[in-house]
């Protein structure tokens, strides 16, 4: 079997989505349940574009054990002294450096030429080579980037000191066969010594795991990936789509080190810590992956669950026993769920949560893994704004009416508003105590399961001088979901 490296970029291409970013105890989560997952590479952040990334590849080097973790830069010296300075604790490590290729990053990004470029990619990678071993370079839009150049580029990185050098199809452009041509190329002109080369897919024509796949048989030996797929625009290719495709077709030969009995749980912690739900059709780790619903299938599938599945759920982690907690559950269920999920939480994170637990479980019959993960998440945020109640008056034929007390810092404040549904009397009210310029840029309420006892998830942009802020929050009462994503985003002002 030929080894495939898996090189997870959630915590940074992932990371980049608006309105998914993790903080620093949230990133060490998910870094250690990558680890679990068995990746070869944790991408771990961009160091030098916030103080709040070079953080979090500190902690995170300090925090996991196994993987190398990476840190991105530019083709920059401050940038990789920055990165080299924020790898320090980590045990294994890598500077991912590079720049832009193709004509148009060239001429309009750099105002340059392909030559200056070249010198500038072999500057960074020998710069990097000072602070450590492994050098990755990118050649950023290599996509677009005409294969004779981009063959050069990649034997002067690799002259230079790079081991592994990643090709992005950074704008989802590229056609299956094309990419594999391309790394096809670069096997074939390229003298890559002791490197590799590494696909980097984006989505934005569905084609990401496709190409990814034709990148491994035309010789790439690195994949990039996300769990869920998360990632800027359409997306990044999908860690459990790949990982899945190679596992299944055994006899092309490709295998990877991920447990794949971990990928459901990591799938779920991600999605939750990042509030991006998945779509119930996902491949893999959406909902109904693995639900049969017509009578043809169902009859198949109940004869032999060959007849319609290529996959066994137990493989990624999916067990049948994913919707039992209820009222009756006690403490160490609950705990052995969120264990199961990748959660470990505190004596008494365990106690706040549970008791959340028990209030949902008396207004639903089944708790299942999106409730519990919306409960951790929950208990986690900490705010400055608080809804001490919240009262609304709604129906048909009657005034929509909503009373709030908030708790801001410790005072109690009380207003009421009449709306144009109960949704909008509440935020009303809200606004009576808050007066400040806020304007919802989006709002959207989605049910997590089925059933009219479901909770429902709302995700919010409120914009406030000039910027737009994230809010989320879910609940069995959407109007209350709506008005606490709306304080949640709130809560987030830079100015408050
Ligand atoms: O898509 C891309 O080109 C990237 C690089 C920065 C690796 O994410
Ligand atoms: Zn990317």
């Amino acid at each position: 079997m030929e080894r495939i490296y898996v090189f997870d970029t959630t915590l940074r291409d992932g990371e980049q989505v608006p309105g998914c970013q993790l903080n620093t105890i949230e990133k060490i989560q998910v870094a250690k349940a990558l680890e679990l997952l068995g990746v070869d590479i944790i991408e771990a952040g961009f160091p030098i574009s916030s103080p709040g990334d070079f953080n979090s590849v500190v902690e995170i080097s300090k925090a996991v054990t196994w993987p190398v973790i990476c840190a991105l830069t530019r083709a920059v010296e401050k940038d990789i002294d920055v990165a080299a300075e924020a790898l320090k604790f980590a045990k294994r490590k890598r500077i991912h450096t590079g720049i832009g290729t193709s004509d148009s990053h060239i001429k309009y990004k750099f105002n340059s030429n392909r030559e200056e470029i070249i010198e500038r990619a072999v500057k960074a990678v020998k710069h990097a080579r000072k602070y450590v071993d492994d050098v990755e370079f990118y050649a950023e839009d290599a996509g677009r980037t005409e294969n004779e150049y981009l063959a050069r580029v990649v034997q002067a990185v690799v002259d230079a000191g790079a081991t592994v050098v990643n090709i992005p199809d950074t704008t989802g452009y590229c056609f299956p066969d094309e990419y594999g041509a391309k790394i096809k190329y670069l096997i074939d002109n390229v003298d890559l010594k002791n490197a590799i080369l590494s696909t980097h897919c984006h989505q934005d024509l569905g084609m990401a795991t496709a190409n990814t796949i034709s990148g491994i048989i035309n010789g790439a030996r690195q994949i990039e990936v996300t769990v869920n797929g998360i990632g800027e625009r359409a997306g990044n290719t999908a860690l459990e789509e790949v990982v899945m495709a190679l596992k299944s077709h055994k006899d092309r030969g490709f295998d990877t080190n991920v447990n794949t009995k971990e990928i459901y749980s990591t799938s779920r912690l991600v999605s939750s810590l990042m509030n991006m739900p998945v779509q119930p059709n996902k491949a893999i780790v959406g909902r109904n992956a693995f639900a049969h619903s017509s009578g043809i299938h169902q009859d198949g599938v109940l004869k032999n669950v060959e007849t319609y599945e290529i996959i066994n759920p137990q493989d990624v982690g999916i067990d049948d026993n994913s919707i039992v907690l209820t009222a009756r559950s006690g403490r160490a269920a609950l705990k052995n769920r969120l264990n199961l999920l990748g959660v470990k939480l505190g004596v008494e994170e365990l106690d706040s949560v549970y008791q959340k637990f028990l209030e949902l479980a008396d207004k639903k019959k089944s708790v299942n893994d999106d409730d519990i993960l919306m409960l951790v998440g929950k208990e986690s945020r900490l705010h400055r704004i608080k809804i001490d109640y919240l009262q609304v008056l709604c129906g048909i034929g009657v005034r929509d009416v909503a009373s709030i007390g908030l708790d801001i810092s410790g005072e109690h404040f009380e207003a009421s508003a009449t709306g144009n549904g109960p949704v909008d009397a509440a935020i009303r009210a809200v606004k009576n105590i808050i007066r400040r310029k806020m304007t919802i840029k989006e709002f959207l309420i989605q049910a997590i399961d089925r059933g009219s006892d479901d909770v429902g998830k709302v995700h919010m942009q409120v914009e406030h001088k000039g910027s737009v802020y994230y809010g989320f929050s879910a609940n069995t009462d959407i109007v209350a979901a709506s008005v606490e994503a709306f304080i949640d985003a709130v809560n987030k002002f830079t100015d408050n």
